[in-house]
């Protein structure tokens, strides 16, 4: 089983980046975090992070036989981007939409997701942990399949 995280745009600044919304820990720490649910699971992963939103949809088609299934906080992009939305629908893989913060506690412009409306599940406000519950519900989605 091979699964895609991807990230969006300034998650890169993670333990930076206002760090009483998205916590103390960088970037690093998060591939990290990933790196070892995977490697505990027996998930082969490949992790990947853009600022450019083109980039992103160029990552989520190049998914197409190259992975089973798809964990995704496209974070900014997540409510604004319908190529995003599309993109994900295009290869119609399992995803699953994280959102370090919770935003449906947050402004009204974060309430959209546009992303989620392709995903089979989203946490939100779980920190990284939610990167962890996600690996682990694809994994469990998959062999369900
Ligand atoms: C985020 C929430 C988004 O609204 C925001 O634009 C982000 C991060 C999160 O992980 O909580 O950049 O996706």
């Amino acid at each position: 089983m091979k699964l895609f995280v991807l990230n969006g745009p300034n998650l890169n600044l993670l333990g930076v980046r206002e760090p009483e919304l998205y916590g103390k820990q960088n970037y690093a720490a998060l591939t990290a975090l990933v790196e070892d649910t995977c490697r505990q699971e027996g998930i082969d992963v490949e992790i990947f992070q853009s600022n450019h939103e083109g980039a992103l949809v160029d990552k989520i088609q190049s998914a197409l036989g190259q992975a089973d299934g798809i964990v995704i906080n496209p974070a900014a992009y997540t409510h604004t981007s319908v190529a995003i939305l599309d993109a994900l629908k295009a290869v119609a893989l399992p995803a699953v939409e994280v959102h370090i913060s919770d935003v449906s506690k947050r402004e009204d412009f974060r309430q959209v997701s546009y992303a989620g409306m392709a995903c089979v599940k989203t946490y939100m406000g779980l920190g990284l942990e939610g990167y962890r519950q996600a690996i682990l519900y694809l994994k469990d989605y998959l062999k369900g399949q």
